[in-house]
């Protein structure tokens, strides 16, 4: 089945990413490091998740359309900066197939799991109560959409294309890991206001 071999193969790129999140994130202690550190995701989330729809999911992942998360990031940053557009996008990995994008999909939902974790630790160092609407995606719907996503995987027609969907979803860990490392400065808040 392809979710245990996704979860095995990508499980050291997931530990490294984690462990760079965590790190950023112990500096965020402001809301205003807060809205620096969310653009900084952002740069490389809402093109990401613009790209994947670009293929026909529906057939393979029918409740696709209440996966986009783009809105709910938007809808936090925009709360500080009313105006925000992005201006400048990260490096994406290559999506060039249906196959592709369910590597990088995979990399994405599986995010809301660790989701309530990051939020807890937003919550406790910056005192804020709100704006954690891209954090907090899904809700008490986390584990039926995962559950439901995890079914969307295991489908047979997506076993013989095990291989491209694995090496997408490492792209995409890779990617965004390189995203983050480049921008770990020990304070997110002097990118509030810039062109990001
Ligand atoms: C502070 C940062 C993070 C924490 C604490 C965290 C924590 C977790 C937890 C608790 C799980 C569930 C594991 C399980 O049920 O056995 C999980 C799964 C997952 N996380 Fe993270 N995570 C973090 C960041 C990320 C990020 C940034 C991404 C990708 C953008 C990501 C992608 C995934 C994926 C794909 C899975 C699914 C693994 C599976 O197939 O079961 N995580 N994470």
């Amino acid at each position: 089945m392809l979710h245990p071999h996704l979860r095995s193969t990508t499980d050291s790129a997931h530990r490294q990413l984690e462990k760079l999140f965590i790190s950023m994130l112990q500096s965020v202690n402001s809301p205003e490091d807060y809205e620096g550190f969310l653009k900084i995701i952002a740069a490389f989330l809402l093109p990401m998740e613009e790209v994947l729809h670009q293929f026909p999911l529906k057939t393979l992942v029918p409740d696709i359309e209440a996966r986009k998360r783009s809105k709910d990031l938007l809808e936090d940053i925009r709360y500080y900066d009313k105006k925000w557009e992005l201006k400048q996008t990260a490096p994406l990995p290559p999506i060039f197939t249906i196959y592709h994008s369910i590597g990088a999909l995979y990399v994405l939902e599986g995010s809301t799991l660790g989701g309530p974790i990051i939020a807890k630790m937003i919550r406790k160092q910056t005192g804020l109560d709100n704006t954690l609407l891209y954090f907090e995606n899904y809700q008490e719907k986390r584990k039926s959409m995962w559950d439901n996503f995890r079914m969307a995987l295991d489908q047979s027609v997506l076993q013989p294309h095990s291989e491209i969907i694995t090496a997408s979803a490492i792209g995409c860990f890779t990617a965004y890991q390189k995203w983050l490392e480049i921008n770990n400065k020990p304070s997110y808040a002097k990118n509030s206001n810039s062109s990001m």
